[in-house]
């Protein structure tokens, strides 16, 4: 992270297909700043805005219009006292695996199982005391033209040893892959039958900002907690996380959110909280940035089948978020070392070996062999940027 901060401030091409950044989107940057525009210029909110807290779980008026669209849209039996604001998704996670995870009296320390890796590197260094992950490793499924996609492995999947909760991103970050209605059942019932909490990391999901290429059912349930995030609808920098949680777990975030900062910021939930009752935040995920992502996911896509022909490269199924997760089988030097290499040529990718949180199994090649790469820049960049890749893969392969 350190390394993409400093390319961001360098002076020299830096082609930066590393981070997390959501595209920019004309449409939907037009619209945001006409909401701040009404928002300036009705009455008082803005002064309102600014000058006082919310309360530690959140804005009140949000929180009701977000349970309305839920209940609407998807029936979910839900108020707004299932919902809490954080500042961001990523703070929500550091409470709830630190809410689920450690050493409870009288009890054997809980970890945090993932079911499926690889997943989202922010997890990686979130838990407050030793490594609170424990992790599953994936069933690979090779597909037509040299495509894969990772599958839950429900045979390997040991639920039996003190888990606190489990938790999947979906879409994953960093691969694309949408776990299936029926992997997210069978991790469903897993949790109910142990009674553990089964998190569900919304932040690329439906609603909003719905870049999810394949039709899957969202699910909720009081067993079940969902983490939402205005921040990859384009909104990254006002920082804005949403729980959707049974009473107690919401009660439990508002606590965390007083202690950690008095309050979530009321700057996201103020500006956003028309969209939601007018559903408009509903119709730009749909018409504009679900579009935009999956035109960009392809034609990523198939310029790297075209620099990359005769090599055995694998891409996962692109069926969500906002990067394509490169197999580079048999690679001769890690991941890490391309990395390196890419970087000196200003070309920033993440190495494939953050992504395995909780690993046992550190000899497993696989993850030494993948790269993540975002797609969600202009196209010269993405196009720019694959082409440097493609050569230093040809490299590292032909110096073997
Ligand atoms: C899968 C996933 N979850 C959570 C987050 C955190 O998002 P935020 O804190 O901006 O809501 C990210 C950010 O990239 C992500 O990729």
């Amino acid at each position: 992270m350190d390394d993409l901060g400093s390319a961001d401030q360098s002076d020299s091409r830096v082609i930066m297909l590393g981070g997390g950044n959501p595209g920019r989107i004309d449409e939907v940057e037009n619209y945001f700043r006409q909401l701040m525009t009404d928002l300036l210029a009705d009455g008082n909110v803005f002064e309102d805005m600014v000058a006082k807290y919310d309360s530690p779980i959140g804005n009140p008026e949000f929180r009701g219009a977000l349970a309305q669209l839920l209940v609407k849209k998807y029936g979910w039996p839900i108020s707004e006292k299932n919902i809490a604001i954080t500042n961001g998704s990523q703070s929500s996670f550091f409470v709830l695996f630190n809410l689920f995870s450690g050493k409870f009296s009288g009890q054997k320390t809980k970890k945090i199982l993932l079911p499926l890796i690889p997943e989202y590197v922010g997890y990686a260094d979130a838990g407050l005391g030793e490594e609170i992950f424990v992790a599953n490793l994936p069933k690979i499924e090779r597909l037509e033209n040299q495509m894969f996609k990772y599958r839950v492995d429900f045979d390997q999947l040991d639920v039996s040893n003190n888990i606190g909760a489990m938790c999947v991103s979906r879409p994953t970050n960093p691969t694309g892959n949408v776990l299936t209605n029926g992997e997210i059942e069978k991790l469903r019932k897993l949790c109910e039958r142990i009674n553990i909490p089964l998190i569900l990391d919304c932040a690329y999901g439906t609603p909003f900002p719905n870049i999810i290429f394949n039709d899957v059912k969202p699910y909720w349930d009081e067993n079940t907690v969902v983490c939402m995030s205005l921040s990859k609808l384009g909104l990254a920098g006002i920082r804005t996380g949403i729980v959707v949680a049974n009473e107690s777990i919401i009660r439990r975030i508002s606590s965390a959110n007083a202690i950690l900062s008095l309050a979530p910021g009321s700057f996201g939930p103020t500006l956003m909280t028309k969209s939601l009752t007018n559903e408009k935040i509903i119709q730009l995920s749909d018409a504009y940035i679900r579009p935009f992502y999956k035109a960009k996911a392809l034609s990523a896509v198939a310029m790297l089948h075209n620099e990359l022909a005769g090599l055995p490269y694998h891409i996962h199924e692109p069926e969500g978020a906002i990067f394509l997760w490169l197999w580079l089988e048999g690679l001769p030097i890690t991941s890490q070392c391309l990395y390196k290499r890419l970087k000196t040529r200003g070309v920033y990718v993440i190495p494939g070996e953050k992504f395995f949180p909780g690993i046992v199994d550190s000899t497993w090649r696989h993850q030494r062999e993948c790269i993540r790469i975002s797609y969600a820049t202009d196209d010269k960049t993405v196009s720019d940027g694959i082409d440097i890749i493609a050569e230093e893969v040809h490299r590292a392969y032909k110096d073997r």
